[in-house]
């Protein structure tokens, strides 16, 4: 499916059209090249599916993690019903951009992110495709000329 974005003013509509599109798939590999909206676009996400804290670059974390109590993902109506839908309430935001070889990301515990049923959003997926899941969804991001963004994801 494709998602158009404008501009900024756009990104929350986007954002949740993206989340319709997720359904039950967990782990989001976003490419597209350096300043194209990856890491705009997952705050706008994760804005969308309710977290509150501050979503910035893990650029030097590698990984971020977020929390969130609305139940968006699962289609629950309350929080306690959020664990039996089995999403937790975190939501991991990767970015190996800078990471130096394979062994540090798989140091990091990536596999045990990926395999916890918890969004994962991955920004510079290239630099680690090895250690991806099988079934990640890939997501691409274009700028247009107009500067106006395309969402591309299967
Ligand atoms: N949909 C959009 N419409 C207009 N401007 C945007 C949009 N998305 C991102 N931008 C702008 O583009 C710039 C780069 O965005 P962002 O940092 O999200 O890119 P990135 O793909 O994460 O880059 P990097 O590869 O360095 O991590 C920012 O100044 C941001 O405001
Ligand atoms: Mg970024």
């Amino acid at each position: 499916m494709e998602i158009k974005i404008k501009d900024t003013e756009g990104l929350a509509a986007a954002a949740q059209q993206f989340i319709e599109a997720m359904g039950e798939r967990k782990v989001f590999a976003f490419y597209g090249k350096m300043g194209a909206g990856k890491t705009t676009f997952i705050k706008a996400i994760c804005e969308a599916l309710g977290v509150e804290d501050v979503v910035t670059s893990p650029t030097f974390a590698i990984v971020n993690e977020y929390m969130t109590f609305q139940p968006s993902l699962g289609g629950a109506t309350d929080s306690t019903e959020f664990p039996l839908k089995g999403v937790s309430g975190s939501i991991f935001h990767f970015d190996f951009y800078r990471i130096k070889n394979l062994r540090e990301a798989y140091d990091i515990g990536t596999e045990e992110y990926f395999c916890s049923g918890c969004p994962c959003f991955i920004e510079w997926p290239e630099l680690i495709e090895e250690l991806l899941p099988e079934d990640t969804v890939k997501v691409n991001i274009e700028v247009r000329e107009d500067g106006s963004r395309t969402i591309q994801m299967d």
